[in-house]
C-alpha cells in the first residue's frame, strides 16, 4: 500500500510518500517563506499562485525520492480543508486529476485532523488521549477518541496562538515566521523583564477556552516604551513566550484533571517551540505519557497527509467527491459558540 500525501493548505506546498502505513519513503516540502516574508505575513493571492508552480515538481520529486513508479501508488490523499481556499484547490484539483489518471481512489484530509495525528505516525497513544493543536491557524485542546474522531474541548476565542507570535514578530520587525525567531531570541532573553497579562476569558464555565489578542496587544503595545538598550528584543521575546506557552500549558494541565487522562500529545506548527516541548515533556513527572512529534511533523508538510490517508484507505474510506473549504463546518460551530459566550 503505497499512499500519496498533497498538503496545499497554505504557505508550504508538499508531498510525501508512505508504504504500508508506517514507512516513510520522501518528503518534499517547498516553503514559500521567502516570497511572503517582504509582507511579514501569508499573502493568499500570491501563495495560490505559488501553489500552480511548485505542485507538479514537488509532487514529481517526492515520487522520485520514493524510488517508485507513479502506477505503483495506491491512492492520493490531499488536503482538503481548513485553509486559504485558492491554496486548498490548487492541491484538490491537482490530486483529483492525478487520482483519476492513475484509476486510484482520492482521500480528502482534514488539516486539524492531520496535524493531530501526525505524532501517531511516530509512536501511538492509546486512545483516547488528548491533544494540544497549536498552529498560526488554529489552538485548541481535543479529545482524541479515534484517528478521525475528536471532541474539541477548548479552544481560542480570537487569535492562534501562531498568529499573536507572527503578529509580535511583525511588530518587533524580528524576522517572519516569528514564531522561529521569537523562540530563538527567548533562548537569551530575560523572562522576567516584562510582566504581561495572564489572559482571562469572561465566560469561567468554558475553563478550556484560551485568549491570545490581549495579550498580543500588551506586548505590542510596549513599543512604544520600548528602549532596545535596556530591554532588549531578547528579554521582550521570553517574556511573551513565557506567558503564552504557561498559559496554554496550564489548559492542558486541566483538560488532565477534568478528564483524567494521562496521555498528551501536542501538533502544529508552534509544537516546534523549543519552551512548549520542555514544558509539555515536564508533565512526565506527573505521570503523564506525552508524545510529541519530532520537528518534521510539526509545521505543514506531506507526511501527516499521507499517514492519515493511510488510515482512512486501510478502511476503505474514500471519496472522490471532495471540495476544498476554506473552513471545517464542524469546528466552525464550536468556535462561534466559543465566541457568543465569551
Ligand atoms: O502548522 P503551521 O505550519 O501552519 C498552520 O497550519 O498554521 O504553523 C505555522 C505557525 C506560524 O505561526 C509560526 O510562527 C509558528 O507555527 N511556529 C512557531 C515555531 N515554529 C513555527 N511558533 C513558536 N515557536 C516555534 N519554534
Ligand atoms: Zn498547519
Amino acid at each position: 500500500m503505497l499512499v500519496l500525501g498533497i498538503e496545499s493548505s497554505c504557505d508550504e506546498c508538499a508531498a510525501a510518500v508512505i508504504k504500508d502505513k508506517k514507512q516513510l519513503l520522501s518528503s518534499v516540502v517547498a516553503t514559500q517563506i521567502a516570497a511572503h516574508s517582504a509582507f511579514s505575513g501569508v499573502v493568499p493571492e500570491l501563495a495560490s499562485r505559488l501553489h500552480t508552480e511548485l505542485i507538479l515538481p514537488v509532487t514529481e520529486e517526492a515520487i522520485k525520492k520514493a524510488g517508485i513508479e507513479k502506477k505503483d501508488i495506491s491512492a492520493v490523499a490531499v488536503t482538503e480543508k481548513p485553509g486559504l481556499l485558492g491554496s486548498l484547490l490548487v492541491g484538490v484539483n491537482f490530486a483529483r486529476s492525478l487520482s483519476y489518471g492513475l484509476g486510484v481512489p482520492l482521500i480528502g484530509i482534514d488539516h486539524i485532523l492531520a496535524h493531530i495525528n501526525a505524532s501517531q505516525f511516530e509512536k501511538k497513544l492509546e486512545y483516547p488521549y488528548l491533544s494540544l493543536l497549536v498552529s498560526g491557524g488554529h489552538t485548541l485542546i481535543a479529545k482524541v477518541n479515534d484517528f478521525n474522531k475528536i471532541e474539541v474541548m477548548g479552544a481560542t476565542v480570537d487569535d492562534a496562538i501562531g498568529e499573536a507570535y507572527d503578529k509580535v514578530a511583525k511588530a518587533y520587525n524580528l524576522g517572519y515566521p516569528g514564531g522561529i525567531y521569537i523562540d530563538k531570541l527567548a533562548q537569551s532573553g530575560d523572562r522576567t523583564a516584562f510582566r504581561f497579562p495572564y489572559p482571562k476569558l469572561k465566560n469561567p464555565y468554558r475553563e478550556l477556552d484560551m485568549s491570545f489578542s490581549g495579550l498580543k496587544s500588551a506586548v505590542i503595545n510596549q513599543s512604544e516604551h520600548f528602549r532596545y538598550k535596556e530591554r532588549s528584543k531578547e528579554n521582550l521575546a521570553a517574556s511573551f513566550q513565557y506567558t503564552a506557552i504557561n498559559y496554554v500549558v496550564s489548559k492542558v494541565v486541566k483538560a488532565i484533571e477534568i478528564t483524567g487522562i494521562k496521555r498528551v500529545s501536542a501538533g502544529g506548527g508552534v509544537a516546534a517551540n523549543s519552551y512548549l516541548r520542555e514544558k509539555l515533556s515536564s508533565l512526565e513527572n506527573d505521570g503523564v505519557e506525552v508524545v510529541l512529534p519530532s520537528l518534521k511533523l510539526c509545521g505543514d508538510n506531506g507526511i501527516m497527509v499521507a499517514a492519515l490517508g493511510s488510515e482512512y484507505l486501510e478502511r476503505g474510506i474514500t471519496d472522490v467527491n471532495i471540495n476544498a473549504e476554506s473552513r471545517n463546518k464542524a469546528y466552525k460551530g464550536y468556535m462561534n459558540k466559543c465566541r457568543q459566550n465569551a
